[in-house]
């Protein structure tokens, strides 16, 4: 068998692909010594918040910051729950603590890992303000369900889109469903900077002008001097925001070949390595390979992987709810959430692999022997 390494990721073959146009954006950069904010900035906003169908973008320094400014601008905090699922990066849970408000966790759906109605019907209360539907794993919430959920409790939708640039549900893309979606730039996402970046994208054209200003130190519209609201520092830097408008154009066709990864890993896994489900009305931007594995096999499965050069990660091993920060948020078990994290692992999703590839990640589970029946 070739033994070459299938790297997790493969930041270097996206760049590969624009380099040309990176190093100019550098050079650029240097000569004008327009590093924070100015038209690239404006440029990007424009281009990202068309390709969301949002009608405002607002970069922001991280993913975090884009949803803890949403809440914020929103007047989400103290007094306020907010309902987050169980199974999500941290952030998700970190920007709402950091507003104030309380996290109430909800469990999450057995084939996809993403919040439901009824998980939400489960854990609402008289005090909710909000839900958190993260887009996890490049995968939209079912909106219908979740939408229903929140008119039905008079809740706000958040979105938590850092997986989820491109992804779609019913025709809506990710960023236009609720009253603001937060997208993470981070390297490694479906469209990642250079370094730390992320977004609000909004239909919503006050929340639009309080983020915008929140972002900046409170400044106001009209003066760089005057201070309207109680701000920080979050802004998106012009390196930034040149190198996503680059990538941007690239981020359909890489969105593609991910889509045809996933589909040659349902062709050729074995059958006791599951992939999520991905709903028919879900246009998915794989932004994990995501897998589930018998119960008890994961670290020999992992072992056998790395012997082979290949790459793999657990998004996530611990869920939130029991991270030592929020352990004691809610005193109840998501045990959808607890048992998904022992069974669950993340194989390499890119959009270079190829089909040979994955034929070759296939044939090294194959040979696990927990796997080998179904192979
Ligand atoms: C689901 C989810 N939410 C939020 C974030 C936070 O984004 P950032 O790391 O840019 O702050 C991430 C990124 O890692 C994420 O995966």
């Amino acid at each position: 068998m070739n033994n070459s390494p299938i790297n997790f990721l493969d930041l270097r073959a996206d760049h590969a692909e624009v380099r040309d146009d990176l190093d100019k954006a550098w050079s650029d950069l240097v000569d004008t010594c327009g590093f924070v904010g100015g038209g690239a900035v404006d440029e990007f906003e424009a281009a990202f918040a068309s390709y969301q169908r949002g009608t405002h973008c607002i970069g922001v320094a991280n993913g975090t910051d884009a949803l803890e400014l949403i809440l914020g601008a929103a007047g989400i905090g103290p007094g306020d729950e907010v309902i987050v699922p169980a199974n999500t990066f941290i952030a998700t849970a970190e920007a709402v603590a950091h507003v104030g408000a309380d996290i109430v966790f909800a469990d999450v759906d057995p084939d996809t890992l993403l919040i439901t109605g009824d998980a939400i019907d489960a854990v609402v209360t008289e005090r909710t303000a909000a839900v958190m539907a993260v887009h996890l794993y490049g995968q939209m919430v079912d909106l219908d369900d979740v939408g229903a959920a929140c008119a039905r409790h008079g809740l706000a939708l958040v979105e938590d889109a850092a997986q989820a640039h491109g992804a779609e549900w019913n025709g809506v893309r990710a960023g236009s469903a609720g009253i603001g979606a937060g997208f993470s730039f981070y390297p490694g996402k479906n469209l990642g900077a250079l370094g730390d970046g992320g977004a609000v994208v909004t239909g919503d054209a006050e929340l639009e002008r309080k983020i915008r200003s929140m972002s900046n130190h409170g400044r106001s519209s009209t003066s760089k001097y005057e201070h309207d609201l109680l701000g920080r520092n979050s802004r998106l830097d012009a390196l930034q925001a040149k190198a996503l408008t680059i990538k941007l154009a690239r981020l359909d066709d890489w969105n593609d070949a991910r889509r045809a990864a996933a589909a040659w890993y349902r062709e050729y896994l074995p059958a006791a390595v599951r992939p999520l489900v991905i709903r028919p009305e879900a246009v998915a931007v794989h932004h994990l390979g995501l897998v589930q594995v018998p119960d008890g096999t994961r670290d020999s499965i992992g072992a056998l992987l790395e012997q082979h050069g290949i790459g793999w990660g657990i998004h996530y091993p611990v869920p939130c709810h029991q991270q030592a920060p929020f352990a004691g948020a809610t005193p109840v078990s998501m045990p959808v959430t607890e048992a998904a994290a022992g069974r669950i692992m993340s194989l390499p999703m890119h959009p270079h692999l190829s089909e040979s590839d994955i034929k070759r990640i296939a044939e090294v589970l194959g040979g696990h022997p927990a796997l080998a029946e179904s192979a």
